[in-house]
């Protein structure tokens, strides 16, 4: 049963519990001890690993959150598939399902596939009791808030006698994975959009325990909703920016590090999210942006589709460009050449691969016939079976073709491997003596570097040759 106290939230059900339902409630549990929070999802296998007494199976892994779920679950955060009692008892709602690039159909390549927030919605309308407070999280195109609204009056309680009305506000997430937790109890804002001023004001109450109020933003339901978009499409459009330009440094011998630096030291510029890599990864980035792109086109605007849809262009250029110089310097041939790839995550501190530029690289890497030994710690040789869509391989000496397997130990790879290719920034490689690895590496060989892991004094006196990305030389 629900309270009819105004602003009160005693209980939370928050539906998805993958990369930000998961870490999302872990923090508002951590900060809310007095309000109960269930996650549910329609996948047991998921719940499960929430749920597993064996800490390190817990689907998502980020920074500080296995100490959060020790401490909170089973006290006042719970992890089931039980969706129906979840819905029927909770004050507040948090819909933190997927929305990925629709497949197939109308938009199909640009916009969002809204299946999964439409039927949590009906799972809502179905078990909903008393007056509840849904919250967008997941990140939707403009004007689905209504779409939510017209769903919800239009299907009737599976209780006839049950009384029940919603608020409807949107407040997306804009953590980034690998620093989610701290993201989470330092959000550079929060964002509320809604019309209904005393849910707006329950979920600040919320948000107050721990977050300074002026860092609370209020808008209109359009601009919260719109604003998670173009958050996203700015911070990509930076990578994009600064990628082009690490190409024209590698031409004519300007670095891009150091352009980043200058540049970045302009208060208007600003130094954040100036690192040239071998692409963005990440279910977001692209999925927005083309998301961006069908409104902007569903809305007339051709040339500001053009504009947006251009940083995609452009990111899947800088990884075909990679996978291309690497086969380029390697004598225009890998074929049964052995290579190392160390990281396959989209960025370092996450097991998640969505999107990730190594999935198209070591495709490529793979299609022109090069044994790939495989290394990441913490995403998977499933997974990486997975996004690939090529088995691994026993045993790569034996295979005449392009093939891959999942290696543990870097220096044993290294042995009379021709190549190493840098993909995800792990702290852990900058750690590694590279004096040695490279010295048992088969000559000539290189080392690719696609985020500027190594340090200067690892290259000294090494008989390997390097590229580093946005790195020209003096021609
Ligand atoms: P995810 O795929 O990891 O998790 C979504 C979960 O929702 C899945 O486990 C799925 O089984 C579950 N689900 C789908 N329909 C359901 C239903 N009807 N009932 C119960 N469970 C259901 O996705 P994610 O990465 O957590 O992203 C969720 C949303 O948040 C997306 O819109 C995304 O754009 C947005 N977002 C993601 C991030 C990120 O870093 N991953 C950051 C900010 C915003
Ligand atoms: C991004 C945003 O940063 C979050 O604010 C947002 O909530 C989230 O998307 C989302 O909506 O899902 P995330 O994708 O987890 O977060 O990670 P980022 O740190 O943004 O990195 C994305 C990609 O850009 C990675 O592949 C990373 O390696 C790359 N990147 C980032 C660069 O190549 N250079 C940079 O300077 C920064």
């Amino acid at each position: 049963m629900v309270s009819k106290e105004k602003y009160v939230v005693k209980k939370i059900c928050c539906i998805g519990a993958g990369y930000v339902g998961g870490p999302s409630m872990a923090v508002m549990a951590e900060k809310c001890l007095d309000i109960n929070i269930t996650v549910v999802d329609i996948s047991e296998e998921r719940i499960k690993r929430w749920n597993d007494k064996n800490i390190d199976n817990l689907p998502v892994y980020e920074p500080e959150l296995a100490e959060i779920i020790l401490q909170r679950r089973n006290k006042n955060l719970f992890f089931t598939t039980n969706i129906k009692d979840s819905i029927k008892e909770a004050d507040m709602i948090f819909i933190s399902v997927n929305t990925p690039t629709k497949l197939e159909g109308f938009g199909a390549g640009f916009a969002s596939d809204l299946t999964w927030v439409e039927s949590s919605v009906r799972e809502i309308a179905k078990y909903a009791n008393g007056h509840t407070i849904i919250i967008e999280k997941s990140t939707v195109p403009v004007k689905t808030a209504k779409i939510i609204k017209t769903l919800l009056n239009s299907n009737k309680s599976e209780d006839s006698n049950c009384e029940r009305t919603f608020s409807v506000l949107s407040s997306p997430e804009f953590l980034a994975e690998g620093s989610a937790i701290k993201d989470l109890r330092f959000p550079d804002r929060i964002l509320i959009g809604g019309d209904d001023l005393d849910g707006i004001e329950s979920l600040k109450i919320l948000y107050k325990k721990w977050i300074p109020e002026e860092k609370i933003l209020v808008t209109n339901l359009w601009s919260s909703e719109l604003s998670k978009l173009v958050a996203n499409a700015f911070l990509a459009q930076r990578i994009s920016s600064i990628n082009s330009i690490s190409a024209l440094c590698e031409v004519t011998g300007a670095k891009v590090n150091e352009i980043s630096n200058s540049i970045g030291t302009d208060n208007r510029i600003g130094s954040k999210f100036l690192k040239p890599g071998p692409a963005f990864g990440g279910s977001c980035f692209q999925k927005d942006l083309l998301n961006l792109v069908y409104l902007c086109r569903y809305y007339g605007l051709e040339e500001v589709a053009n504009y947006w849809e251009n940083i995609i262009t452009l990111n899947n250029w800088q990884r075909k460009r990679i996978s291309k110089l690497i086969v380029e310097k390697l004598f225009n041939t890998v074929s049964l050449k052995k290579i190392v790839i160390l990281g396959f995550s989209y960025k370092p501190n996450t097991n998640d691969t969505r999107e990730s530029a190594a999935i198209y690289i070591c495709q490529d890497l793979i299609s022109n016939g090069a044994k790939l030994l495989i290394h990441d710690p913490q995403v998977s040789p499933i997974q990486i079976e997975e996004d690939l869509g090529i088995r691994q391989s026993n045993n790569i000496h034996d295979e005449r073709k392009g093939s891959w397997m999942f290696i543990e130990d870097i220096k044993n790879a290294a042995n009379q491997s021709d190549a190493i290719v840098i993909l995800t920034e792990w702290e852990f490689y900058r750690q590694l003596d590279w004096r040695s690895i490279t010295n048992i590496m088969r000559k000539p060989s290189w080392i690719f570097d696609s985020r500027s892991v190594l340090k200067p004094e690892d290259k000294k006196n090494t008989q390997v040759n390097y590229w580093e990305i946005g790195q020209g030389y003096d021609i």
